[in-house]
């Protein structure tokens, strides 16, 4: 007996290769991947529906109840996902004109996020894997971001780098292939969202504020300067041009207490042209230093016209080949997801149901 043990001890790489090998053929001869995607991470519940890598489906339920508060309540949000996820997950099949029964596994953003928005994904994709004996695929939040260049043509090649700027986060990835992504620089502070949504908060805008500043920006003018942080390297910070924006209102009110509402489009165009010029001037010295032109924008913040208008003259002038998702996979959405699951489906790297949410997760 030991003989044998020994032997496929000495044999075992050639047999994991052959097992990896044949599970590929298998997949290969079954055809069609069906991904059925989760996402729940913050505000937004969705569920996708892609089949062999394209996206049929992509239904996203925005929660509307944060909008007076400034931000997300996350006890809100939690109640919110209860209530709109298993309508989401049937709007997503229908649309799809997929039935449960056909999905081959189901991928869900495992983090990082708000813990109670996140565990009302995590637990529907897990029950649904156990009860349809299928697999089930975690999925990193801001890996699904930047793949979400993938839901489209024309796809960036490898290697290519990503400035995925969200609520949560500002990153300068560097994408070596579906599964392979380093950090070349982040925010030492807040997120480039978080400085559209807490300016906005000072203004008096609703949550989020981001796409209501984008709007009024487009009547307005740069006239008032901020101060651009200086940041080592690659990184980057916003929590100094709030803090200035902030003193900035406070002193022009004392003149004018109706300073905002007669300026509100140009203190708008200053404070985005600011946040886009801060995030340019790295992602150019990012390609400068990794000698990389592919280039793509990625996020909720990749929605700001002003940006993604900007980032297109600028790859322009430095002879980039530019990539920007649909607005529809700059947001939170599950296709991206769905997108990042059938490339883990392919490779075989499935999770099990012991697998919890992290409202902080390792990229
Ligand atoms: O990626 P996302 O939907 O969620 C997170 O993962 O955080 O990003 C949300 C962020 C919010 O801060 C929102 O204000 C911002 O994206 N955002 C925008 C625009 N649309 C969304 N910021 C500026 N201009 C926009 N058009
Ligand atoms: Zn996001």
């Amino acid at each position: 007996m030991h003989k044998v043990l020994l032997l496929a001890y000495r044999w075992q790489k050639y047999l994991f290769f052959f097992i990896h090998l044949l599970y590929n053929t298998i997949i290969l001869l079954k055809n069609n991947i069906y991904i059925l995607a989760i996402e729940s991470s913050c505000d937004d519940t969705s569920a996708a529906v892609i089949i062999d890598g394209h996206v049929k489906s992509n239904y996203i339920s925005t929660q509307v109840v944060h909008q007076h508060y400034g931000g997300v309540v996350p006890e809100l949000a939690s109640r919110q996902h209860l209530i709109n996820i298993l309508p989401v997950i049937d709007s997503a099949l229908k649309d799809a004109g997929v039935e449960l029964k056909q999905i081959s596994a189901v991928a869900f953003t495992r983090g990082p996020g708000l813990l109670g928005s996140l565990i009302v994904g995590v637990s529907m994709a897990k029950s649904l894997a156990l009860s349809l004996e299928i697999p089930l695929i975690e999925i990193h939040h801001m890996h699904a971001h930047v793949l979400a260049h993938f839901a489209e043509d024309p796809k960036p090649a490898f290697p290519f780098l990503c400035l995925t700027v969200s609520g949560g986060h500002t990153q300068i990835v560097k994408v070596n292939d579906y599964h392979n992504m380093e950090i070349l620089g982040t925010t030492i502070d807040d997120a480039a969202g978080e400085a559209f949504d807490k300016t906005g908060k000072m203004l008096g805008l609703d949550y989020p504020a981001g796409p209501i500043i984008d709007k009024l920006a487009k009547d307005g003018k740069p006239v008032f300067a901020f101060p651009e942080p200086q940041v080592s390297g690659l990184n980057f910070s916003f929590s100094g041009l709030k803090t200035s924006v902030l003193y900035f209102l406070q002193k022009e009110m004392t003149k004018d207490p109706n300073f905002i509402q007669h300026n509100i489009h140009d203190i708008c165009c200053s404070v985005q042209t600011c946040i886009v010029r801060i995030l340019l001037k790295k992602l150019i010295a990012a390609s400068e230093m990794s000698g990389i032109t592919e280039i793509g924008i990625a996020g909720g913040v990749s929605a700001n016209s002003f940006l993604r208008q900007s980032f297109l003259e600028t790859g322009l002038k430095n002879g980039w080949n530019t990539y920007i998702p649909s607005f529809e996979y700059c947001t939170d959405n599950a296709a991206m997801i769905g997108i990042a699951g059938y490339y883990k489906y392919l490779k075989g790297d499935f999770c099990d149901q012991s697998v919890t949410p992290l409202a902080r997760m390792p990229f």
